[in-house]
């Protein structure tokens, strides 16, 4: 499929999705987040992929935030539209994909940008990467999920206090916090995120999948986590992956998982 304003390549079982509008640092439009819903869904669909890569082209930026020129003059009513569609396309899509989805944040990840990355399962970051959620400096606060999911990657305080300062966060402090999982310079942050990748395809795909909703659970309102987990580990042992895995264990061999 070709898209506008992103690119989708699957290479060895990895699907690697490019943001490619660097003019605007890859600042997110209403129609990059229709073409990023069809290039996640398409990936997660897709038999041959076994593990996502979001990044953004050039040296610059992950992401720079929503784009800022299409909502300047929305209403009360098209401000909660964009969040809720946002939301749904996007952000809560990508989260709750069975197909695990690494963001490598290669530059500023801001505002959506951020929320992106936090979206996605874990996050690897070049030392260039500056982190942030600048939306009150705008009069608006975060509405892609970041209210929600800084708090939970980095702790009640540290959220309160990076997003009513808008400020930023260099790539060690985001280490340090617990935001993202490795730092790296911005030649090898493709190569170590694909080497990380490279340990997860080994996996059986339908217990990865099982993990994320069961991880995911916990964090929902309302859900039980416990019992989420109870269900999908229950489940596990109805599918083929199951039976390769322990048979290649006790046969003294490597699994080869077919993903069902
Ligand atoms: N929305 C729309 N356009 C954006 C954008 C955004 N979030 N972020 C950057 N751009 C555009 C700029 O308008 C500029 O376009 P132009 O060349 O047509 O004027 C281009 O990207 C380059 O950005 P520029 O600001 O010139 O780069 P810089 O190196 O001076 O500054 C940033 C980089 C990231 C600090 C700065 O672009 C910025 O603050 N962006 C907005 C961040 C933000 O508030 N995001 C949250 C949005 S809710």
């Amino acid at each position: 499929m070709s898209y506008n304003n992103i690119l989708s390549t699957t290479q060895d079982g990895i699907t690697t999705i490019t943001i490619n509008r660097p003019s605007k640092l890859n600042a997110l439009n209403s129609e990059t987040i229709q073409e990023l819903h069809e290039a996640f869904n398409a990936a997660n669909e897709d038999y041959d992929t076994k593990v996502i890569i979001i990044i953004g082209s050039g040296e610059k930026a992950f992401v720079a935030g929503a784009d800022i020129s299409e909502f300047a003059d929305f209403d009360v009513a098209e401000g909660g539209r964009l969040a809720a569609e946002g939301q749904a396309k996007l952000f809560d899509f990508v989260a709750n994909l069975r197909t695990p989805v690494i963001a490598a944040v290669n530059g500023f990840a801001l505002g959506g940008g951020l929320e992106l990355a936090m979206a996605a399962h874990f996050r690897v970051a070049s030392d260039n990467a500056k982190m942030g959620l600048p939306e009150v400096s705008l009069g608006v606060i975060p509405g892609y999920g970041g209210t929600q999911r800084l708090p939970q990657l980095v702790g009640k305080g540290r959220a309160m206090e990076l997003i009513m300062t808008a400020g930023m966060i260099d790539a060690n402090q985001a280490l340090q916090y617990g935001l993202v999982n490795h730092v790296t310079s911005l030649e090898e942050l493709v190569p170590l995120v694909e080497k990380i990748a490279g340990k997860i395809k080994r996996n059986s795909p339908v217990a990865i999948g099982a993990a994320i909703a069961a991880i995911n659970a916990g964090f929902e309102d309302g859900v039980n986590g416990f019992e989420t987990e109870i269900s999908e580990f229950g489940n596990c042992f109805g599918t083929e992956d199951f039976v390769e895995g322990t048979q290649a264990f006790l046969n003294k061999r490597k699994p080869v998982f077919e993903g069902k």
